[in-house]
């Protein structure tokens, strides 16, 4: 028996999803590199060459400005989230453009069945941790339920808990009912991502998660809602849940860059939750999230390779032992 049984089968783990999505995606690379500015923005990070990105040393953050930046030049942009310290690392030696600290962290991360439980101080927590894991990425923290929405001064002392954390803009969730708050971050300094169609934390009023914007009157409220919100000074909206057209129809009315997540193809880039991303839960696959790995297969033969091996006494090997 090998000394590492169980790595040896996960790699069979990387099965149909990477031949047929990673090998014939067109890779997004680093597409703000600018040679001018390259040298006082470098980063330190080593880069696996399978990401054909530039080399480490001409690597800079992405920013709340390169986001408009690549809306302007037509390049696509990619985010994930995250929670935790370990896949920031790995992210941050991903070509993903950004990550969200999605207040999702409660239903991913703590198994509530919404993101009403999360608070801002989970927030703050989740965000250190991703902040300590992937220092050099653009990091975006949510702002968790009714964080907002109870005066601007609690607003901003929430918001501030998040920048203080390390993130570098946060999201807010609608924007009826609290231009000013968005207006009074934007005014002092914190860069404000939107996110309208579904917006889960109203997820009891539609008594459900529901698609939005398929009757003319909603598609126009959230039209309504992305162009205030850009006139409120947001640098970026996630759509979630609307029709492609819709969708297509408010990215092409915008200046500043849609993030869709089941928003069809015209956005003007994708995120996804990382674990479905991962294809970590098998029995939670909305249509839109696609699995680019089956990773809920590759943690399980991890962990029968480890159970078999301690119970037929082949772990730990003599060279994982100390003498
Ligand atoms: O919290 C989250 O994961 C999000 C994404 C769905 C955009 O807001």
């Amino acid at each position: 028996m090998g000394r590492r049984p169980a790595l040896g089968r996960a790699g069979n783990c990387i099965g149909r999803t990477k031949a047929e999505y990673i090998v014939n995606e067109p890779r997004v690379g680093y597409p703000f590199r600018n040679p001018e500015d390259s040298e006082s923005l470098s980063l330190q990070t080593e880069q696996p060459a399978a990401f054909n990105s530039p080399s480490p040393t001409t690597r800079r953050a992405v920013s709340n400005m390169d986001f408009l930046r690549a809306k302007a030049e037509g390049r696509k942009l990619s985010m994930v989230t995250c929670y935790d310290y370990t896949f920031a690392r790995l992210l941050s030696k991903s070509p993903i453009d950004g990550i969200l600290v999605g207040d999702s962290a409660a239903m991913v991360m703590q198994g509530h069945p919404s993101t009403l439980s999360a608070s801002t101080e989970l927030m703050r927590l989740h965000t250190e941790a991703v902040v300590r894991g992937a220092a050099g990425k653009f990091i975006v923290a949510d702002m968790p339920f009714l964080s907002f929405r109870k005066g601007l001064a609690a607003a901003l002392d929430s918001a501030s808990i998040l920048m203080v954390a390390g993130a570098h803009a946060v999201k807010l969730e609608g924007v009826d009912g609290h231009e000013d708050v968005v207006q009074r971050m934007v005014q002092s300094g914190i860069p404000v991502m939107g996110h309208i169609g579904l917006q889960p934390q109203s997820v009891h009023a539609y008594g459900g998660f529901r698609v939005q914007g398929r009757s003319r009157d909603s598609g126009q409220n959230i039209v309504r809602q992305a162009t205030a919100l850009e006139e409120l000074g947001a640098f970026a909206i996630v759509l979630e849940c609307v029709p492609a057209n819709l969708a297509r129809d408010i990215s092409a009315g915008l200046r500043i860059p849609t993030i869709g997540i089941g928003a069809g193809a015209g956005c003007d880039g994708q995120i996804l939750v990382l674990q479905d991303l991962l294809g970590m839960n098998r029995d939670f696959r909305p249509k839109f999230a696609r699995p680019f790995l089956d990773g809920e297969r590759c943690v399980l033969e991890a962990l029968a390779g480890f159970g078999h091996a301690v119970k037929a006494g082949t772990f730990p090997a003599l060279e994982e032992s100390y003498s």
